[in-house]
């Protein structure tokens, strides 16, 4: 079985996908470990509730981003991680994960990449800037990370309808419904190894 490693900051969504998906036997692998940048983050008590074992590594506890890098890193290693899924983790980290696992990282946005993506562009700001934009469609992406934010490899898209009434969470709601639909897929892809690299593009292996 293939081991993954879930980093999260908040309420995890996603990870409950993950685990759902894992547990409907739609997704052949375990989560080897949940790591978390927030103490309190609910994903937590997501990740307790199925048996998932879990570490809380808080970035207030270290003085630079690559300490704190390298003790997600550590836990990663201690853990047997072979892929590591970035589940709304908020946090940017340093290229060593990169170099730990090149390829071998993947991250869900919640909108279109390369729009709407890179510092500062997480959570509830993506969803605003996308209703100041004016366009009529937004969505998520996963792709493999990379060292420059939110510009790697897409492995999988999916998009939603911005209607007329739609307000940030409302908008929120609708891309997370497709989150969680096409983050364990991206994972079962990866996974499989079905993937592909070609520059920016991935393709499908036949
Ligand atoms: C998700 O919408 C995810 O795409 C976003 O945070 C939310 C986490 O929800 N991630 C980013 O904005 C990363 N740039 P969750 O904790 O319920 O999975």
């Amino acid at each position: 079985m293939k081991r993954i490693g879930v980093l999260v900051s908040g309420g995890g969504s996603n990870l409950q996908a993950i685990i759902n998906s894992i547990e409907d036997r739609k997704l052949e692998a375990e989560i080897a470990v949940v790591i978390s940048n927030r103490p309190n983050a609910f994903a937590l008590e997501r990740a307790a509730r199925h048996g998932i074992p879990t570490v809380v590594i808080d970035h207030h506890d270290f003085p630079t981003v690559r300490e704190f890098t390298e003790a997600i890193v550590g836990n990663l290693r201690k853990y047997r991680v072979e892929l590591v899924c970035l589940a709304g983790f908020l946090k940017i980290l340093d290229r060593i994960i990169i170099d730990a696992y090149p390829n071998k990282i993947l991250n869900i946005h919640p909108a279109l990449l390369p729009a709407f993506g890179g510092k500062g562009m997480y959570g509830h700001h993506v969803h605003e800037a996308v209703l100041a934009s004016g366009t009529k469609y937004s969505g998520a992406t996963v792709h493999l990370v990379t060292a420059e934010t939110d510009v790697g490899p897409i492995v999988l898209q999916g998009v939603v309808k911005v209607d007329d009434d739609d307000t940030s969470e409302s908008l929120a709601e609708k891309v997370l419904q497709i989150e969680h639909q096409i983050f364990p897929e991206a994972i079962r892809l990866v996974l499989e190894d079905r993937i592909m690299i070609d520059g920016l593009r991935t393709k499908l292996k036949r």
